[in-house]
């Protein structure tokens, strides 16, 4: 029990500490995922948030925000948002942020169910899925974060000629992945099954996992699936 409140009042130091980096924790447990979405509105205005107009990309499931941070860095005129739903773990990326002092990052401690939310329709030019969890038992289609469900929310969040950038050591994943891009209309581009194949190329930002698996031997795959323009 004492190592529970400790491990809370750690928590809540350290959420405050990097709280200028969090846009948003949640709908509230009053609203269910579904009606969060539909009813719930709370639009990040990216020029108070970021003090200009540059282009925004998200990363959702940024885990500890290792490639959000080297990408923000690298491109200092872009602007990024982090998705996260797990609190522990969106500190993580935080710290990584205030320590790096990435001004053009912010994060959302939310799942990315509730994007519509926060993120304003047609605002984003990509989207970043890097090693999403695969989630392979049939009662968990739906929520692959590839699952046609989400594509069609991403097209909303996607400005015109926006991309979805996949990475993922999961063969499977991968080719219901590439199957659901082509089922809502995404042009599929820059497809490769073994990412690492003559070394990590130059402009690739090698993420926590992605470094796992490279360790392992496993190939890496990765596509970009581009909106059509309506
Ligand atoms: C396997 S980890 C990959 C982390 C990181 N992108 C990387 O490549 O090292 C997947 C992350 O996605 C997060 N995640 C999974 N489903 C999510 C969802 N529906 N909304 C937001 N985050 C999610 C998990 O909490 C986890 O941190």
């Amino acid at each position: 029990m004492a190592q529970r409140m400790r491990k809370k009042r750690h928590f809540d130091e350290r959420m405050s500490a990097t709280q200028k980096w969090l846009l948003a924790r949640g709908a509230g447990g009053i609203l269910n995922m579904k009606e969060a979405a539909e009813n719930y509105r709370a639009l990040v205005d990216y020029k108070a948030v970021f003090g200009n107009d540059n282009p925004v990309d998200i990363e959702i499931g940024c885990g500890k925000g290792g490639f959000l941070c080297e990408l923000a860095k690298r491109n200092p005129d872009r602007n990024y948002i982090g998705v996260e739903m797990v609190s522990n773990v969106v500190i993580s990326a935080m710290e990584n942020a205030e320590k790096q002092g990435a001004e053009n990052v912010r994060f959302l401690n939310i799942r990315a169910e509730c994007l519509p939310c926060y993120i304003p329709e047609e605002s984003v030019e990509n989207i970043y899925l890097n090693f999403s969890t695969p989630l392979p038992k049939l009662g968990y289609v739906s929520q692959r974060l590839t699952y046609r469900g989400f594509l069609e929310m991403y097209k909303k969040l996607l400005a015109d000629g926006g991309k979805v950038v996949q990475k993922t050591d999961n063969r499977d994943f991968f080719d219901f992945s590439l199957e659901e891009y082509r089922a809502c209309g995404f042009e599929l581009t820059e497809l490769t099954y073994n990412l690492h194949e003559n070394g990590s190329p130059e402009w690739n930002i090698i993420t926590e996992y992605e470094r796992k698996w490279v360790e392992q031997g496993l190939p890496i795959h990765r596509v970009v699936a581009l909106k059509k323009s309506s």
